[in-house]
């Protein structure tokens, strides 16, 4: 066996040990708690609907894109839609990428520069994370939440300062206090950089998102938003200024360096969107939410949020997985996140409310929730 494959076959046993490892699955379970499929867009036949009667409007489209954008992979329809979700969420310009995951390493390696000061709340999403990685910039985290922590570091931050943060936090679903945190960057000439995947279509009037319903589009650098969540769909854009635009088609090696996104995902999230313009699903998930609050009543390690994210804690990776194992046994689609996507001792149970959830589904999970002791 090479050094190589026993390199690999040790770090496996490692992760089995300690209860760790990784598989995939494809989920058979009847009653969905785990997706981001929050707001059942992507199992939507009328959205389905809609975008297949779209695609039959072009005369002529491929299958894939042939290219990246800067070749043959750009099409009109799509710098139209990226004028269409800059103008939803009233900001001067759009570009997508072809995932969350994508937007935030490009934004992120190519905006800050040797000189200059990242600063993250702690909890910030890989994709965040190792964008930050890629640069020579300084960088700092801050505890979570914790805007006496950031002001420290915007003290001493030097050069283009950029802070990062969720709108709401993936793991925890807990939203920060935005609007403190944007005065903070506006005193010390900081640049906010939010990502918004888990509140568009959940937060701000039509799903616009926690900046939007804060009126802080004008205190904002540049906001991501994901369409794999509550759009249903694949993919993403950074919004941001016109500038701000053209740099990333220029620097942005991740929007650069990839094959553009096929011209029916570009349909599906146009389409997507057009179901958050006509409808306003944020009441409707916000029921669900409040009723999920009302009947979980604080018991035990449970945290509520006003996001579609709710958890269950528990202090080890045994008790989660054991859990998690009872609630599956009763049907429901529910996964523990283990260290180290979360730090060890944190183990939780993450519960994604969806508009799909009846109340007496949500009911009846609760009910096998106080009953896991
Ligand atoms: C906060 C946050 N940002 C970005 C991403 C990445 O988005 P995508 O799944 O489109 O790559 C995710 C998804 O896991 C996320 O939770």
């Amino acid at each position: 066996m090479s050094t190589a494959e026993e390199f690999i076959k040790l770090r496996l046993a490692q992760r089995i040990e300690n209860g760790s490892i990784r598989k995939l699955s494809a989920s058979t379970l009847p009653v969905d708690f785990c997706s981001n499929d929050y707001l059942g867009f992507a199992r939507s036949d009328e959205l389905k609907k809609h975008i297949e009667g779209t695609l039959q409007d072009f005369t002529t489209y491929q299958n894939g894109s042939g290219g990246s954008r800067l070749l043959s992979g750009n099409h009109f329809f799509t710098e139209e839609t990226e004028q269409f979700i800059a103008h939803f969420h009233n900001a001067e310009s759009g570009l997508i990428f072809n995932s969350g995951y994508d937007a935030n390493v490009g934004l992120l390696s190519s905006i800050a520069q040797r000189g200059d000061t990242i600063i993250s709340d702690e909890l910030i999403h890989a994709s965040l994370i190792d964008g930050s990685r890629l640069t020579h910039a300084n960088r700092y985290t801050f505890k979570h939440n914790d805007t006496s922590q950031l002001e420290t570091k915007l003290k001493i931050a030097k050069g283009n300062i950029y802070v990062i943060v969720e709108s709401v936090y993936s793991m925890d679903g807990d939203i920060p206090p935005l609007t403190e945190i944007a005065q903070l960057c506006n005193l010390y000439d900081a640049n906010l950089i939010v990502d918004e995947a888990h509140a568009l279509g959940v937060l701000g009037n039509h799903g616009k998102g926690l900046v939007q319903h804060l009126d802080l589009e004008q205190q904002v650098f540049a906001r991501v938003m994901t369409f794999g969540k509550a759009l249903g769909c694949h993919g993403a854009i950074v919004l941001g200024s016109v500038n701000l635009r053209k740099y990333l088609i220029n620097f942005a090696r991740s929007f650069i360096y990839t094959t553009a996104a096929p011209i029916h995902n570009i349909v599906a999230i146009k389409c997507a969107y057009q179901r958050l313009i006509e409808t306003n699903h944020t009441l409707l998930i916000a029921h669900k939410i409040k009723l999920y609050h009302q009947h979980i009543n604080g018991f035990l390690e449970t945290t509520t949020t006003e996001s579609a994210i709710q958890t269950l804690r528990f202090n080890s990776t045994n008790h989660a997985k054991a859990s998690d194992q009872k609630l599956q046994n009763k049907g429901y689609d529910v996964r523990a996140i283990l260290s180290p996507t979360v730090p060890k001792g944190k183990e939780r149970i993450r519960i994604c409310l969806h508009l799909f959830n009846s109340d007496e589904q949500i009911i009846d999970l609760i009910k096998e929730i106080k009953n896991l002791q």
